[in-house]
């Protein structure tokens, strides 16, 4: 089976209308970013609901858009024991250099909860920079600092609702050939998932499982079983 992991925004499932109505207008340039003093686009929820993924994507669209070329951005998953000040200090030397692509640098600080109290502080600072593009995941909002959430677009990616998940289960068990059972039990089987996009894949996997293996069944000629003699107890048989 291929892997449904979204190469383009499209592929994302957004979990709220507003907050897809946001990324859309900033991709499209309807909403002028970076501006007077935005530059971050901050995504925050529980886990496992796309913000990486997002975080990804989001760079190549931006730049795409406004230039035609693609962002070059700098990925750093943030973890608790990196040495963050230096992290922070390496992304400030960058962001003084003169973009190599575009006109802005892009940087994805993935799980940017986990910076340092003083690692946070730099954050805030380097952010001032010009030209700088910051995308930033976390699933602890309230570690993240009230000035660095102030430079940011906030966008929630929580769960998304059950009924936005519908075309891609569609899609999983269409590209296998099988016919697509219909919405009633698409959200039955989309409901186990409990908002886990894994899950969500996994369980529309199964549904084209369970479909092969009743086909098979259903497929196989009936095989004769052979007449044996039954041996009859004289003991029990009552005159
Ligand atoms: N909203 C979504 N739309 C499409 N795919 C998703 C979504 N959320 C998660 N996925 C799938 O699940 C995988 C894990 O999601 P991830 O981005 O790591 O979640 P998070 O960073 O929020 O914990 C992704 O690589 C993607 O394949
Ligand atoms: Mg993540």
């Amino acid at each position: 089976m291929s892997n449904y992991d979204p190469t383009c925004i499209a592929d994302i499932v957004f979990p709220s209308e507003l907050g897809e109505m946001l990324i859309q207008s900033i991709i499209s340039g309807d909403r002028p970013f970076p501006q007077s003093g935005k530059n971050g686009i901050l995504l925050y929820g529980v886990f496992g609901t796309g913000k990486t993924a997002l975080a990804k994507l989001l760079p190549d669209a931006i730049e795409t858009q406004k230039s035609g070329n693609s962002s070059g951005f700098t990925f750093v998953r943030v973890q608790s024991g990196n040495n963050a000040t230096a992290l922070i200090s390496k992304i400030q030397q960058q962001a003084n250099f003169v973009p190599l692509f575009g006109d802005h640098h892009y940087f994805v600080l993935d799980e940017v909860d986990n910076l340092s109290p003083d690692a946070m502080k730099s954050l805030k600072s380097v952010m001032n920079i010009t030209g700088t593009v910051f995308v930033l995941t976390t699933n602890n909002l309230n570690k993240v600092e009230r000035g660095v959430q102030d430079r940011c677009h906030m966008v929630e990616f929580n769960a998304a609702p059950d009924t936005a998940w519908l075309p891609l289960v569609r899609r999983i068990i269409n590209d296998q050939g099988v016919p697509v059972p219909d919405d009633q039990y698409l959200l039955t089987v989309i409901s186990n998932a409990k908002g886990s996009a894994r899950r969500v894949v996994d369980l529309a996997t199964e549904c084209v499982v369970k479909y092969r293996r009743q086909q098979r069944m259903l497929n196989v000629a009936p095989v004769l079983t052979p007449i044996v003699p039954v041996a009859v107890n004289e003991a029990t048989i009552v005159v």
